[in-house]
């Protein structure tokens, strides 16, 4: 427990907390969330998130937690201020960069999903790294791609290790997957495959899909395997599964900067529909 300059206590966030965060969460206007896979409540719960309260007397007025370090980054996953005012977060803040530096995290990005947080975290020394676009295809003709000797298939839990593995090799923090938030993520999806060549797990995809549109939340190749047409492969599979299903819709979020995967997602119909966010970042 930390007193601070502010008044304000700081706890680590504790399951016999939950009550008073559900209604610190409820009652405040002030919302920074950022959950890909998991429902916020059991998130919160996990041995692995980090999470931290701020108290007047005996009413939280602030949530800040974020995502278990992962090659020494990690995203705030969430941020909820009961009241209007910066010293709250200046006091988690205080608090969460000791706690992150002993776990040796290097970086923390916050993916700016409201803008409301930004004049919180740029006191903080956070300072703007790059937008994530958002691309949008509506129904048209999906090309198929064929590759010798590589098949495509529905993923099984035997995989994540191969996936965590493709994931992790593919992706540089911060947008890798932990074991755990790839199994999450395969619980939620609605169509993950994995292409494979002479047994071994080469590229996954991963999509979920809400109401009558589908969304591609993860696509990797083994960088050794790139080039050869697999992650189109995979993407033209997964449009012909939702196909199937009647859905002929797909979103796809990348990087500004991530100019192959925008590529490949042109060539398959993919557009830019104007919905970009903000990343933002602060090295420790
Ligand atoms: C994006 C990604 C999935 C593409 O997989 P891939 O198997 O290399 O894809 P393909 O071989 O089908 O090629 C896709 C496009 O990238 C181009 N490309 C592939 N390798 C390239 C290279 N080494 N240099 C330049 N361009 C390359 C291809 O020419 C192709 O362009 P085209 O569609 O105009 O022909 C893969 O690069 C990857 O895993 N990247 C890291 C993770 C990532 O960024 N995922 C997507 C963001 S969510």
């Amino acid at each position: 427990m930390k007193e601070t300059t502010s008044g304000l206590r700081i706890t680590p966030y504790k399951r016999r907390y939950r009550q008073v965060t559900n209604d610190l969460l409820f009652f405040s206007r002030l919302q920074h969330i950022h959950l890909d896979w998991q429902n916020l409540e059991q998130w919160l719960d996990e041995p692995s998130t980090f999470a931290w309260l701020a108290w007047r007397g005996n009413t939280p007025v602030g949530a800040m937690a974020t995502s278990e370090p992962l090659n020494h980054t990690c995203w705030i996953r969430l941020i909820a201020l009961h009241e209007n005012r910066q010293a709250i977060v200046a006091a988690l803040w205080q608090v969460v960069v000791p706690a992150l530096r002993a776990v040796d995290t290097h970086t923390v990005y916050l993916l700016a999903t409201h803008d409301w947080v930004l004049p919180y975290i740029e006191p903080l020394g956070f300072a703007y790294d790059e937008h994530i676009v958002t691309m949008f295809r509506t129904r048209q003709r999906v090309v198929s791609v064929d590759i010798e000797d590589m098949i495509i298939r529905v993923v099984s839990l035997n995989d994540v290790a191969s996936m965590v593995m493709v994931d992790n090799t593919a992706f540089l923090p911060p947008w890798q997957l932990a074991d755990d938030e790839l199994r999450q993520a395969i619980r939620i999806a609605a169509a993950c495959t994995i292409a494979e060549i002479d047994g071994a797990v080469v590229g996954y995809q991963l999509s979920t899909q809400y109401q009558n549109s589908a969304h591609l939340a993860r696509l990797a190749v083994l960088p050794s395997m790139q080039g050869r047409g697999i992650g189109a492969a995979l993407l033209s599979d997964v449009l012909q599964r939702f196909e199937r299903r009647s859905i002929y819709t797909m979103s796809v979020n990348t990087q500004m900067s991530n100019e192959r995967s925008q590529q490949l997602y042109y060539r398959f119909g993919f557009r830019r529909n104007g919905y970009d966010l903000p990343v933002w970042k602060i090295n420790l």
